[in-house]
């Protein structure tokens, strides 16, 4: 009789690292690829983890130069959405979704027609958003063929822009943080620089001039920086001076990564909360915040305003039912500060511990039902 399966099979040559071995390094529930042929689709779900409710994350259309590196960024873009949702209290797991492409190449109505089939065979188990790449018009395509897409138009029931949402959660941190340090949760006269006047930072720059904070602010925009500097009398620096400005908080919303070996030693604030996602660079940089007496407010719980307000979409939006879920953010802050000073760990130690124990006790509860 024959071997049963061919002789590669049956070779000890090592394979290379495959879809199997990527994933096994991790800890997901599943991992969905879809493909269609017609209009190039090339698809990847990460669904990290469903124990406080369905997975809840956006869809990045990105140009990964390999379906390792697209594989490689879903399932870790998908474990930060299980521990944003779980810090914020939300009924929502993590999950999160790739496309393989050059948006401005392959996008096309048929593409996230496909695409949205492929959610809707999902049955729920992952609900999709825009990201990265992706749009909100994209996702109105995508929500003709399946009801699991989120953050669609207000006019079509959905929650719109979550920026101001994103805004708002990091002054609600920021009062966290005030009153942790100074004892009061008034920011008035306190001194603000944000990195990148954005979506984000714009609308946060609009509400701290509202609360009489005085701040400072710098974007490789020019139109951005003078549009603070006209509306909020914002001081404008230049991009490279930003983090060593002095001041009471360094508000980081530009890109990932900007707290690192060389920054946080020059930083001149009290402390650092901002709205980018993956502010540290490296794990370690939290110890070096603290070593270096900076109250550093972990990005995934200070920017969860967006993925709040999506959620809020659940038994029918409401901008009130958002702001009150959002504002939830800054007794969460409180505690993680207090575990952080009572067990001498760092803040990102602490609210990962925050997020931790609220998925255990979920699964330990669906253990028992
Ligand atoms: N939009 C949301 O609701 C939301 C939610 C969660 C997290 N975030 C994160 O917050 C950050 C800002 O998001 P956004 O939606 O405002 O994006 P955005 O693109 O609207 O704004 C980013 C701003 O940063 C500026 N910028 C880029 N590189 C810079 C640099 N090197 N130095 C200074 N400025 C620079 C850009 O010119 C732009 O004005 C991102 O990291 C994003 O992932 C956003």
């Amino acid at each position: 009789m024959g071997a049963p399966y061919p002789a590669a099979h049956n070779s000890h040559r090592r394979p290379a690292l495959g879809v199997f071995e990527t994933i096994g390094t991790e800890t997901h529930e599943s991992v969905h690829f879809g493909v269609d042929a017609a209009t190039g689709l090339q698809a990847i779900v990460a669904i990290h983890s469903t124990a406080l409710g369905p997975a809840l994350g956006g869809t990045r259309f990105y140009p990964y130069s390999d379906t390792r590196a697209a594989l490689v960024d879903v399932l870790r873009l998908s474990k930060s959405m299980t521990y944003k949702a779980a810090a914020a209290g939300l009924a929502q797991g993590g999950g999160k979704a790739v496309i393989i492409g050059d948006p401005a190449k392959l996008a096309s109505e048929e593409l996230f027609r496909a695409y949205g089939r492929f959610i809707d065979g999902l049955a729920g188990r992952y609900i999709t958003a825009e990201d990265v790449g992706t749009t909100v018009p994209n996702m109105e395509i995508v929500g003709t063929v399946t009801p699991f897409v989120r953050g669609l138009p207000v006019e079509n029931g959905g929650s719109g822009d979550p920026s101001p949402a994103t805004a708002r959660g990091v002054v609600a941190s920021l009062r966290a943080v005030s009153s942790h340090l100074w004892g009061t949760s008034d920011l008035r006269g306190r001194r603000v620089a944000i990195k990148g006047v954005g979506k984000v930072g714009f609308s946060l720059a609009a509400m701290l001039a509202d609360h009489g904070v005085e701040l400072v602010v710098a974007d490789i925009n020019e139109q951005a920086t003078g549009a603070a500097a006209d509306q909020f009398g914002a001081e404008v620096v230049a991009v490279e001076e930003i983090h060593r400005v002095e001041c009471d908080v360094y508000s980081p919303c530009a890109l990932g990564a900007d707290l690192n070996g060389e920054a946080i030693p020059q930083l001149a604030c009290a402390a650092v909360v901002g709205s980018a996602n993956n502010q540290l660079a490296e794990p370690a940089d939290a110890q070096r915040l603290t070593a270096r007496g900076i109250l550093y407010a972990p990005d995934f719980v200070v920017n969860a305003g967006g993925i709040i307000n999506i959620a809020a979409e659940a038994g029918g939006y409401s901008p009130e039912k958002s702001n009150i879920m959002v504002d939830r953010i800054h007794d969460n802050l409180r505690e993680i500060f207090r575990t952080s000073v009572e067990l001498g760990i760092s803040t990102e130690e602490a609210a990962e511990r925050f997020a931790e124990t609220r998925i255990e006790a979920a699964k330990s509860q669906g253990d028992e039902s």
